[in-house]
């Protein structure tokens, strides 16, 4: 290729291009630049040959720039140098620079990068307001279900030395009260001992280590005992591996699981549990599955919330934090839980966990 076609086909590709570009001087001039200066700045060239750059340049950003200039006369190069830049029409702009020296002037290649900018700062500022609530709202649920242990503990006990002191005094109407409201005080007890369990599983950062799953559910069996003789359920184990948790969490999260998978079936029905696990690609998924009554379609994903029941109390007794417990708990660990279900058929709670917390990078 002759000089004059290159040229021809610098000169082609000089005028194209949607970054600007230019050639600029030391004595504070644009020697030569591209029409996306026009066009994106809205300066006319003949502002732009005119003009000294820097006057175009934010007065904040101006001392930095110079900065970055002396850099480039002394031979650098520099790359992604943000600053404001000043339109025509007194709105700004942030570009983007990369810079190399030459003899007489430096190169300069400027990408206007404001929508990715604002984008950023939209998204940072999201990020850090959710990250805020959340820590709020954690910190209420601890401090809440602390503060209202003491009192309730007040309560309960007055509550068993009124029924032990004066029971036999009480008529039959007095000593069902007294029963109702000591169920009541029952009741708040495990609301509170569950609400403390879910912002000790929020909080804190699971210490992973080589669990056998197998004697794990073993424990979780044994201390399930009375509510398994109770349904008159049957559990059946296949092989379970040994996997990567931290036991105390993934026993409370099984204890749960296999809780429900006892609990809800139809009267009179004795429900026959599963407990499988099944490697993956990086990770393994253990599976608790019932013949129970199922979930329809529409509650899969709202029974993980926060104090989401289905069923009167009346029917099965229980608080609604148990799956959200569950699913704190699975991502904790990097993974996730979720339910595959026909209604009266059954359900399958499935729990995704990673061998290793994945580094987003
Ligand atoms: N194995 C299951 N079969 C049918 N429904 C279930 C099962 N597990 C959970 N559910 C539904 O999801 C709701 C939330 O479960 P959970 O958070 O453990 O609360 P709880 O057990 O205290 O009611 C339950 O109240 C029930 O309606
Ligand atoms: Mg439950």
């Amino acid at each position: 290729m002759d000089a004059a076609t290159e040229t021809e086909h610098l000169t082609r590709l000089f005028a194209m291009s949607p970054d600007l570009l230019a050639a600029a001087g030391f004595d504070g001039l644009l020697k030569r630049f591209n029409d996306a200066w026009e066009a994106q700045l809205g300066w006319t060239r003949a502002d732009l040959e005119t003009k000294p750059y820097m006057e175009i340049v934010h007065p904040d950003d101006r001392s930095e720039t110079l900065n970055q200039i002396t850099r480039l006369s002394q031979g650098e190069t520099i790359a992604e140098y943000v600053c404001r830049m000043l339109c025509k029409d007194g709105s700004v702009r942030w570009v983007a620079w990369s810079g190399g020296p030459g003899d007489e002037a430096f190169y300069i290649v400027g990408r206007d990068v404001s929508d990715r900018l604002a984008m950023e700062h939209e998204l940072a500022q999201r990020a850090e307001r959710l990250q805020g609530t959340n820590a709020e709202l954690q910190d209420f649920a601890y401090t809440a279900s602390h503060d209202l242990s003491e009192p309730l503990r007040m309560v309960a006990s007055f509550l068993g030395l009124l029924d032990r002191r004066n029971g036999d005094q009480l008529d039959e109407r007095g000593r069902e009260y007294l029963a109702q409201a000591t169920s009541g005080a029952t009741r708040m007890r495990q609301l509170i001992d569950d609400l403390l369990l879910y912002s000790r599983v929020a909080n804190e950062e699971p210490r992973r280590e080589q669990v056998d799953l197998k004697a794990l559910v073993e424990r979780v069996l044994q201390f399930l005992g009375p509510a398994i003789d109770e349904n008159g359920a049957k559990v059946a184990v296949g092989e379970l591996p040994t996997l990567e948790a931290e036991p105390s969490q993934l026993a409370q999260l099984l204890q749960n699981l296999i809780g429900n998978a006892v609990k809800f079936h139809a009267p009179g029905v004795a429900p026959t549990v599963r407990v499988t696990a099944r490697r993956t690609i990086g990770g393994c998924v253990v599976t608790v599955a019932d013949d129970g009554i199922g979930i329809p379609e529409a509650d899969q994903e709202r029974i993980f919330a926060m104090f989401t029941r289905l069923h009167g109390r009346d029917e099965y007794a229980g608080t609604g934090i148990g799956l959200a417990i569950c699913r704190r708990i699975a991502e904790r660990h990097g993974g996730r839980i979720y339910v595959e279900s026909e209604p009266g058929e059954g359900a399958a709670f499935h729990t995704l966990l990673p061998d290793a917390p994945t580094v987003l990078l």
